[in-house]
């Protein structure tokens, strides 16, 4: 399978890019500008210590959503909807992850607090976006912190809560997120539940910087 990270030179697309990339997925690294994404896959180059990568690909948004059979959507909430209508007619029939959390920095606001929206979540939004393309939408990586992500060597101590409404994607995303060493999904049922996951990064950052951390994640427990 190709993933592809669109909005993928920021922090949590950088950190998820470098995870798969390590696990020998063939990735994609998108961007609104080519440059920016050539540059991405020159620091994850640097973070590995390889020059020679051949499994890791610089493209723009659109060309990088056209290409991956898993779509990751990894930008602030504000670009959520200028990012969809970008990669809207390349994601057609495809698995469509969304890891956008709705935090108040949106409106310059605390990234401790949740923003409400009408649809209900940030995963939800896009699907209601997305819904005559035909798109298998997956609610995912949402808690997992960039921090963590390209702590590398160390493994990421944290479950990967996922909900999506089409069994067949969702069990996809869940074998993708388990590539991360230490990762372990957790099915959480269906998107709306997405509601309640993407409030948990709230709280986890209040946590990093109640605690002058970085790594604060969550585990599931007793299943
Ligand atoms: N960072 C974390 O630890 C973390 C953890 C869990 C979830 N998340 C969620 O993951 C998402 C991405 O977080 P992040 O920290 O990686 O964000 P970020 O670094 O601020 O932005 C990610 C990428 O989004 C694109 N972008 C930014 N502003 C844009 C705009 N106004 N219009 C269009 N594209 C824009 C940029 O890509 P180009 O300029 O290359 O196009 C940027 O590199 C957020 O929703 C966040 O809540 C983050």
């Amino acid at each position: 399978m190709k993933v592809s990270i669109i909005g993928g030179t920021g922090d949590q697309g950088l950190g998820l890019a470098l995870r798969f990339a390590m696990s020998g997925e063939d990735v994609i690294i998108g961007s609104r500008d080519i440059k920016k994404a050539e540059n991405a896959v020159d620091v994850i180059k640097n973070m590995l210590g390889k020059e020679e990568i051949d499994n890791l690909t610089p493209m723009t948004n659109p060309d990088a959503a056209a290409v991956g059979d898993i779509v990751v959507l990894t930008v602030p909430l504000q670009a959520q909807m200028v990012t969809l209508k970008s990669i809207k007619d390349e994601v057609e029939g495809k698995i469509f992850v969304d890891a956008t959390v709705p935090l108040e920095t949106c409106l310059g606001g605390k990234p401790t607090r949740y923003v409400d929206l009408w649809e209900g979540s940030a995963v939800e939004r896009s699907a209601e976006f997305l819904k005559d393309q035909n798109v298998k939408v997956v609610s995912a990586f949402n808690n997992i912190s960039a921090a963590s992500l390209t702590n590398i060597p160390e493994d990421v101590q944290c479950d990967c809560l996922i909900s999506g409404d089409d069994p067949e994607a969702k069990k996809a995303v869940m074998e993708l997120a388990e590539k991360i060493p230490g990762v372990k999904s957790i099915d959480c049922g269906a998107l709306e539940n997405a509601r309640i996951v993407e409030k948990i990064t709230a709280m986890l950052i209040n946590l990093n910087i109640r605690n002058k951390v970085k790594l604060a994640g969550i585990r599931i427990t007793g299943l």
